[in-house]
């Protein structure tokens, strides 16, 4: 007698704070947080590139943590709270969203709401941040476009604005 619970094609029911809304989905036990994001769900702003952990597009928050969400399954995150880049621009675009946007690091723009997953968590960790620590977390999200400095001074930029405004 084999287990359902671990076949491949079973489905498992997950529920999730996504974004401050309580969200419910039914979704095979294999598929990907990431995959559950965009596929189940909607969210397309969490991009698929490498899907196997080495880009950091598919960077989100869960329970606060940064994750690769292309390594992580669906599953996992069941009674989980998940923050995407929708739900961190649900009141517009954010303070990094504008530094990136005014330091010239969007590009082909495929990285960059990884990026500014990242770099949330980051100021959120560390508000003080030096720049050696901000390449050091940021090393985790490759950019095609090579927009390493800009997106370092971006970050950097945002930061002092926020400690302004504290
Ligand atoms: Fe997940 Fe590249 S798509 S790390």
């Amino acid at each position: 007698m084999t287990d359902s619970s671990v076949h491949p094609t079973s489905e498992v029911a997950v529920a999730v704070e996504l974004n401050g809304e309580h969200v419910h989905a039914t979704i095979p036990a294999h598929r990907t947080l990431l995959d559950m994001l965009r596929d189940d769900l909607g969210l397309c702003g969490t991009k698929r590139c490498c899907a196997e952990g080495e880009c950091g597009a598919c960077s989100v928050l869960l329970d606060g943590e940064l994750v690769n969400s292309c390594l992580v399954l669906g599953a996992e995150a069941d009674g989980g709270v998940l923050l995407t880049i929708e739900g961190l621009s649900m009141d517009g675009v954010t303070d990094l969203q504008e530094e990136f946007l005014a330091a010239g690091a969007v590009q082909c723009g495929v990285c960059i709401p990884g990026q500014v997953m990242a770099a949330e968590q980051l100021l959120q960790t560390n508000p003080d941040a030096s720049r050696d620590e901000i390449r050091d977390v940021m090393s985790g999200n490759l950019c095609r476009c090579a927009s390493y400095q800009r997106i370092v001074e971006a970050i950097q930029t945002a930061a002092a604005g926020r400690r302004t405004d504290a």
